[in-house]
């Protein structure tokens, strides 16, 4: 097991190593909790052994989808919102080459639809795909999300028209639900091969189900070792999951009130997209949660850098600290030095950053801001899949120390049902006579 946590700079004069060590024996019996299933949202557990549970013939089915596509197609695109989406995206971004979209694709190139309502990003994509062979992977476990259905039915269209319904049924894969919902009865009626949600995995959780395993395959990743690195969390990984769940709420019950997961390196852009969602979603209720914010260092030392050191305190960090980098760029020495940069000419570029990720720790500390740190020795499959499981099962333990059922998003229904209302759904009439008599106050 390789990731690891430092919680050395997350003290503070009331936050003590004592306060934390005061917590651990809630996080210990958030463990428990999970693993007996007789907490809040217990029908919601089918994450928590996942990964030791997929077996060989799921991985040769997903890989043997993915060749398929691959082989046949220019561009796939994965159509979902939330948990059918962030995963994905997380794990392609952190893995793919910075310039991938630039440099000719290796196999199909993998695309995300869906996961917005822009008629200009639905425009830009079909004009893109347009005449070219394309395949698409639609992802929703309710099978009735609207941004996702939108995405679909004009893409599947176009595809239909442009290939034939039949080539088009060969190249869609639907991901749902089992036996529910409209996804499920149209990949039923139209013949297409389908993979399984369970129904015990919620959406934020689902990454290492065909949902994110079966995009990261088409996008050319080894998602063996993805699931043997979630295996080594499963087994092994308590104790920097207790550390970092009594840490955090330590802090918050000191009034930190907002974590600010920080990378130093773009890759990692959208596993912080994929924590926000994981952790805002699952703690965010009963009006309690910490508040989950990202930012990008050292772009952002240059925008919030400013309020992170000098602003409101109630703030945290936790830093994904990487270990090493796959390519080595050394600064060059120049005779004239007008840049001033000669006293580090001939030392890499990751010593910089790693300097900058020093001495921002240091900062901040100095400023007020606890930090925390989770060190993975490099990105890859392996870690990526056990830094996976370990925020998944470490946000789990999280909730239930704050005494919320992570399990659950009622809040995110509200925006729902005013947009039907406002587009004046069947169904919906009473909302729309009340969200009408609203506007016109
Ligand atoms: O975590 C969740 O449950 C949500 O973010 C869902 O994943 C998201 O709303 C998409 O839902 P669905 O897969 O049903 O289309």
């Amino acid at each position: 097991m390789n990731i690891k946590i430092d919680n050395k700079a997350a003290f503070t004069a009331t936050v003590t190593p004592e306060a934390v060590e005061a917590l651990k024996p809630a996080a210990i019996q958030a463990i428990n909790t999970l693993e007996t299933g007789n907490g809040a949202g217990s029908d919601f557990l089918g994450w928590l052994h996942l990964p030791s549970s997929i077996d060989e013939a799921q991985l040769s089915a997903i890989e043997a989808s993915a060749q398929l596509l691959r082989d046949e197609c220019e561009y796939v695109i994965a159509i979902g919102i939330g948990g059918s989406y962030l995963g994905a995206k997380a794990v392609i971004e952190a893995l793919n080459d910075n310039f991938a979209a630039y440099k000719p694709a290796k196999g199909a190139r993998v695309l995300f639809a869906g996961n917005n309502i822009g008629e200009d990003y639905l425009h830009d994509l079909m004009t893109l795909v347009e005449g070219h062979k394309f395949g698409i992977i639609v992802i929703s476990k309710s099978g009735t999300t609207t941004e996702p259905a939108i995405a679909f039915r004009l893409l599947k269209d176009m595809l239909e028209r442009q290939e034939g319904k039949q080539w088009a049924a060969r190249h869609i894969i639907a991901i749902t639900d089992a036996s529910k919902g409209a996804l499920r009865r149209l990949a039923t009626q139209e013949g297409y091969a389908t993979y399984v949600i369970p129904d015990n995995v919620g959406g934020r959780f689902s990454v290492l189900t065909p949902v994110g395993l079966l995009p990261i395959a088409v996008a050319g990743f080894d998602i063996r070792a993805l699931v043997a690195g979630a295996v080594e969390m499963e087994r092994e990984g308590n104790d920097e999951m207790i550390a970092y769940a009594a840490t955090r709420n330590a802090l918050y019950r000191d009034g930190k009130k907002i974590e600010i997961l920080v990378n130093f390196d773009p890759r990692l852009h959208f596993l912080a997209e994929w924590w926000k969602q994981l952790y805002g979603e699952s703690e965010g209720k009963d009006h309690l949660g910490i508040f989950p914010a990202a930012v990008d260092f050292t772009t952002d030392l240059h925008s919030m850098g400013q309020w992170i050191q000098d602003g409101e305190r109630t703030i945290f960090e936790t830093v994904l600290s990487v270990g090493d980098q796959h390519h080595e760029v050394v600064i060059p020495h120049d005779d004239a030095d007008l840049d001033g940069l000669n006293y580090i000419a001939g030392r890499r570029v990751d010593e910089v950053n790693k300097m900058a990720e020093l001495g921002t720790k240091l900062a901040h500390v100095d400023g007020g801001v606890p930090n925390l740190l989770v060190i993975i020795p490099t990105i890859n499959e392996r870690y990526l899949g056990q830094l996976i499981y370990f925020f998944e099962k470490a946000c789990g333990m999280s909730g239930y120390v704050l005494g919320v059922n992570p399990f659950n998003q009622p809040g995110v229904e509200a925006y729902k049902k005013n947009m039907f209302a406002l587009l004046n759904k069947p169904g919906y009439e009473q909302e729309s006579a009340a969200i009408q008599a609203k506007l016109r106050h």
